[in-house]
């Protein structure tokens, strides 16, 4: 199956802030890291799945004392919210990282020391805008009508004492990464934003707080606690590790894919690599950045009350439904938008009437015609286009979430199911069976059996109750290990027994 490009896998999501429950954006960045994390297990590569949660900084002080919790008891009533809610969603991370775990704070001490030893790290006075809801320090001429440029919410003017990285030591390393690594950052558009703005200058950054304590405290000086960014972005190293565990680290770290919104490429596509630059490691392999999800047209907000919670639309439509929807609807690096009528009409049409009607179709005419058993393989199977399709789409779904291309990969998929719906309407098994033309028929079962069953392991990562499901009718569920046995064309066999089971996606009023 084309170039083997990973054989180590390390994919992370952002870690959430946990000031708000799990919503249909934080559910798609991890669907989608959960879809390539389970396609390379799949494929017996050695994966990491990295997810967390980022517990620190000004924003989560401010709402636990507005619940009245300590930061940290907030911290954990939403981190069980996030685990219950990944949980639902069917996500396989390997670990999920909280900032406020003790060996995630070591490692941010151990950076900052390393990076203050090298000197890329000296105090100074800042004075100037700060937004607090997304933590970060803006230039003056950034600002749009005096308001934050990232969240349009108003900045907060500060003037103290901090802690500052020597980004502006690494605008020409920078420059010269991007250009050796053009899929450093996709897609593109990103990438050239990214570019442009280093291009432009880079100032250094404050990277300490000395307003509010709830945070990790700057070695050797309590008064000051360490930027919530350069905190959170450490997590991508503590999480396989790092420093303590150099041998789980090195194993991981080179093989980095990061998957993050496009509201927050700034600090890891530009501040993350400078960090890294400093204290001698290298950046991630490459990151993804990915749209922003409106519902029914409208900027998604707690303040608008149209937040979308996952597990509301599980409980409706099914898991798998939803992790489809999300990755279908959208290409990855595009904004979506989210509505019922969308997702319903999904449903119906691709998962019902394509998918679930061609399953029926195939478990139907084997019980019709041989009682569900199937017969003796025919020697030559007829159906070129099919056997050809079915031959090159693994190849293709490979080669589209190599560049996560979710909903090419599905909609390739998708072609070759609508295929075998046309196939089955074009032969007429049931004239054939009149004319007594069983050679044929049987023919035709086969290369359904085989074409379903290569469908169902490309499925898997996407939906996987589904899939399995779909074995389990085909009487494949006693799965042969190797990945290219699973996906190779012709391996149906005489005697193999097909069932009905259940509804495999129900259809919803329109
Ligand atoms: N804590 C930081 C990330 C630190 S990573 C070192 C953060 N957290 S967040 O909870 O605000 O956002 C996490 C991710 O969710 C981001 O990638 C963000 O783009 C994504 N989304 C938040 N709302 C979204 C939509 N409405 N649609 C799609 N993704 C969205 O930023």
């Amino acid at each position: 199956m084309g170039d083997r490009k990973f054989a180590v896998f390390y994919v992370t999501t952002p870690i959430y802030y946990v000031n708000a429950r799990p919503h249909i954006g934080s559910a798609y960045t991890t669907i989608a890291a959960d879809v390539l994390a389970r396609y390379h297990r799949l494929k017996g590569d050695d994966v990491f799945f990295l997810t967390g949660t980022d517990e620190h900084g000004q924003k989560i002080e401010q709402e636990a004392r507005s619940k009245g919790l300590s930061p940290k008891e907030l911290a954990d009533s939403v981190v069980e919210q996030f685990v219950r809610c990944w949980k639902t969603l069917g996500i396989t991370y390997d670990h999920l990282v909280r900032t406020t775990h003790a060996y995630h704070e070591e490692a941010v001490r151990h950076l900052f020391s390393i990076l203050q030893d090298k000197g890329d790290i000296y105090r100074a006075t800042y004075r100037g805008p700060y937004c607090i809801p997304c933590e970060s320090y803006l230039r003056p001429s950034e600002l749009k009508d005096g308001n934050c440029p990232l969240c349009g919410r108003p900045v907060t003017l500060l003037e103290q004492e901090n802690y500052f990285f020597r980004l502006s030591k690494y605008q020409k390393r920078l420059l010269d990464h991007f250009e050796n690594n053009p899929d450093f950052v996709l897609p593109r558009s990103r990438y050239n934003e990214v570019l442009n703005r280093i291009k432009e200058g880079l100032d250094d950054i404050s990277i300490s707080r000395t307003a509010f304590k709830w945070g990790v405290a700057v070695p050797n000086d309590p008064e000051q606690v360490i930027w919530v960014w350069f905190d959170a972005l450490t997590n991508y190293l503590s999480g396989i590790g790092y420093p303590k565990d150099s041998k789980k680290f090195e194993r991981y770290w080179s093989y980095a894919v990061h998957i993050l919104g496009k509201d927050i490429l700034w600090f890891h596509a530009c501040i993350w690599p400078a960090m890294l630059f400093a204290a001698g490691l290298t950046p991630p392999k490459q990151m993804f950045v990915h749209g922003w999800w409106t519902v029914e047209g409208e900027k998604m907000s707690k303040s608008r009350g149209n937040v979308v919670y996952p597990e509301e639309i599980v409980e409706k439509f099914g898991c798998d439904q939803l992790r489809y929807f999300l990755l279908r609807e959208t290409p990855f690096g595009q904004d979506g938008d989210f509505s019922e009528k969308a997702l319903v009409r999904r449903i119906n049409n691709d998962l019902a009437d394509e998918l679930g009607n061609l399953l029926n179709r195939v478990v139907g005419m084997a019980q019709r015609y041989y009682g569900g058993k199937l017969p003796e393989r025919p020697a030559e199977v007829a159906f070129d286009e099919l056997v050809e399709k079915a031959t090159a789409l693994p190849q293709r779904v490979d080669a589209h979430l190599e560049r996560f291309a979710f909903n090419r990969a599905l909609s390739d998929i998708w072609d070759f199911i609508r295929l075998m719906n046309r196939l089955i309407d074009h032969t007429k098994p049931w004239e054939l069976r009149k004319k007594g033309d069983m050679g044929r028929v049987a023919a035709l079962l086969h290369s359904l059996v085989d074409g379903l069953r290569v469908v169902s392991w490309l499925l898997e990562p996407f939906m996987p109750d589904a899939a399995v499901e779909m074995r389990r009718q085909l009487g494949e569920e006693k799965a042969e290990a190797d990945w290219q046995t699973r996906i190779a064309w012709g391996r149906s066999k005489g005697g193999q027994r097909l069932q009905r089971g259940r509804i495999l996606f129900r259809k919803h009023p329109e």
